[in-house]
């Protein structure tokens, strides 16, 4: 190529200025100038044509960092304004790793009801849970023995030890308003004055105590103290999207979050060998006399790592979604006291002995509590605790072209090593299906022919077969807009205790007391792995007033 006269002299000159320039700070100035360079060249990158067969990528100008920023302020929101430009497929950077999107009802079922061995829930958490959980249990293992993990847990959350779990939760939440300091003012006896608490704090209190009250068993129970809240925080800390980004970095959380299992791993170890020596029957049933009785399909008995793995992971999978959804749920209550009323009534009419004390609800009782149950599933429905599943790309795989497609014909792929995420949250939001998406309104499970009563028969699979991944028979509930325990072969196996632990400990405190909202709604937090209420987050309480 030539270039004409004027170019090729202006050429010359900025050859000769750039000769003159020193060749380290010559190095320097490209160094400084590496950055812009990186965005021009990926602006252009994705301004090139591209493989039409690969869902569209959100566009961003910083590579590697991608749409970290807006992803992480408000992942909903993010959701929800690609799917309006791009479609409800769609693939975006984050932090070097590319995430494939599906939503809606179509995108939900693409991933939670995926085969395992194209879309793999074990090489997408990973990273994240077993450093927190342990070796050799759940993520750190073969699917087919996660599947029987699953079995094992599923037996030790049986109905029978639920029919004891009711009276022990109630204990535990009537000892914690009598002696801690969040209800100082109705320890007082007061009953005209409010008092206040931080609706996280105290949720986050009575779901570790309650939990470990039953399904931990004694031992532990009487382990929490300020000691064993120290380190249950570290073990905490260790359990953020940065630890998932980032599995390994030489910093202290790190450093704590390694120290913290392997103390509490050897707490649990030494439970075991101490029961297995003394080999006495437990007074109370729980779930760790449940593992030690049970053997893998090849014969093999659980080590006693894996039993305490096991433990740590329930104590972790359990903790914050139930925190949160309970701390939701007391938040709706306080903001709506015309249904806290009702609720309370509720109450009475089952269980107010004529001498004015209480009688124990059965486990088999709290089914049949249609007002308790709507506001456990609308608050589910509003603030799933999960708002992103994740599974990673093991083989390329085809996305069924209703749920998104280049052109008439086309199909997309998305590639082995991308990560594919579908949201739950997004679908139980969605205006199109849900009428006043946005209100949190309990009343809308009432109706037998509304939408929420319909998701909820797709959900439970009411009407339809259930299917057995290896854990025992399970609705498969992945054509549902409502998917608050995920669905398919990683559905969650604590939703029965999970419902049974928040019935009983909402209702226990509205027994006791009257709720009020302190201050406005508080916002979602997206910045944790669970969905929490951000701070000011206070809720008022009185003591009832008996007739
Ligand atoms: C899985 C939600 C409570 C144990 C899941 C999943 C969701 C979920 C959405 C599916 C994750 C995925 O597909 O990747 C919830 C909610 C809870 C709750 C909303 C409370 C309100 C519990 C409790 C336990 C528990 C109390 C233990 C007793 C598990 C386990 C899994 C799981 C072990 C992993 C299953 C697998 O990957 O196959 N949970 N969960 N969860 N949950 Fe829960």
């Amino acid at each position: 190529v030539t270039l004409g006269e004027p170019w090729s002299g202006y050429v010359g000159q900025v050859q000769e200025q750039l000769t003159s320039i020193p060749p380290s700070r010559l190095a320097l100035l490209a160094l400084v100038n590496l950055p812009i360079l990186a965005i021009i060249f990926n602006v252009l990158y994705q301004l090139l044509p591209k493989d039409r067969s690969r869902p569209p990528v959100v566009w961003h100008w910083i590579p590697i960092f991608g749409s970290a920023a807006s992803y992480g302020q408000d992942p909903i929101k993010f959701y929800r304004d690609c799917a309006e430009k791009y479609g409800n497929v769609f693939t975006f950077i984050l932090l070097g790793r590319r995430v494939t999107v599906t939503l809606g009802i179509e995108g939900n079922n693409f991933v939670l009801g995926g085969k395992h061995t194209d879309l793999c829930a074990e090489d997408a958490y990973t990273p994240l849970t077993t450093p927190v959980f342990g070796k050799d249990v759940v993520y750190d293992c073969p699917n087919e023995l996660l599947m029987e993990q699953k079995k094992f847990v599923k037996f030790g959350l049986r109905t029978e030890n639920f029919r004891a779990y009711v009276g022990m939760i109630e204990e535990e939440v009537t000892g914690f308003m009598k002696n801690q300091d969040h209800f100082r003012v109705f320890q007082m006896n007061d009953i005209n004055e409010w008092g206040s608490f931080d609706v996280l704090d105290v949720m986050s209190e009575i779901t570790i105590l309650t939990a470990s009250r039953t399904l931990q068993g004694r031992e532990v129970r009487d382990h929490i103290t300020a000691d064993y809240a120290e380190v249950f925080a570290d073990l905490d800390g260790g359990f953020t999207p940065m630890h998932w980004l980032f599995p390994s970095l030489p910093l202290p959380s790190y450093r704590k979050r390694d120290i913290a299992h392997k103390k509490i791993s050897d707490f649990y170890i030494n439970i075991i060998r101490k029961r297995r020596e003394s080999n006495v029957g437990l007074e109370e049933p729980d779930m760790i006399s449940s593992l030690m009785d049970q053997k893998y399909r090849s014969g093999r008995a659980l080590k006693d790592h894996e039993i305490a793995h096991i433990m740590i992971a329930l104590l972790m999978a359990g903790q914050h979604t139930s925190s949160a959804t309970g701390s939701w749920l007391l938040v709706h209550i306080a903001d709506n006291p015309d249904v806290g009323e009702a609720l309370y009534q509720e109450q009475v009419k089952h269980f107010r002995l004529p001498n004015g004390t209480w009688r124990t609800m059965e486990f088999e009782e709290i089914k049949d509590l249609p007002i308790l149950d709507s506001v456990i599933r609308e608050t589910l429905r509003m603030h799933p605790p999960i708002h992103s599943i994740m599974r990673k790309v093991r083989n390329d795989i085809p996305v069924p072209p209703t749920l998104g497609a280049p052109s008439e014909n086309g199909t997309y792929i998305v590639p082995t090593g991308d990560f594919v995420w579908s949201s739950p949250a997004v679908s139980q939001l969605d205006p199109r299906v849900w009428k006043n998406a946005n209100v949190w309104d309990p009343t809308r499970w009432s109706d037998p022919e509304g939408v929420a009563a319909a998701a909820g028969r797709a959900y439970e699979n009411s009407e339809g077969p259930k299917v057995d991944f290896g854990f025992g028979l399970v609705s498969k509930g992945t054509e549902s807009p409502y998917q608050p325990f995920g669905a398919g072969r990683h559905r969650c196996i604590g939703e029965q205790f999970a419902y049974l632990q928040l019935s009983t400990v909402v209702t226990t405190l509205i027994r006791q007391v009257e709720l009020k909202l302190a201050g406005p709604l508080p916002d979602p937090n997206y910045q944790t792995l669970i969905t929490l209420p951000k701070k000011p987050r206070n809720i008022l309480y009185r003591r009832r007033k008996f007739d």
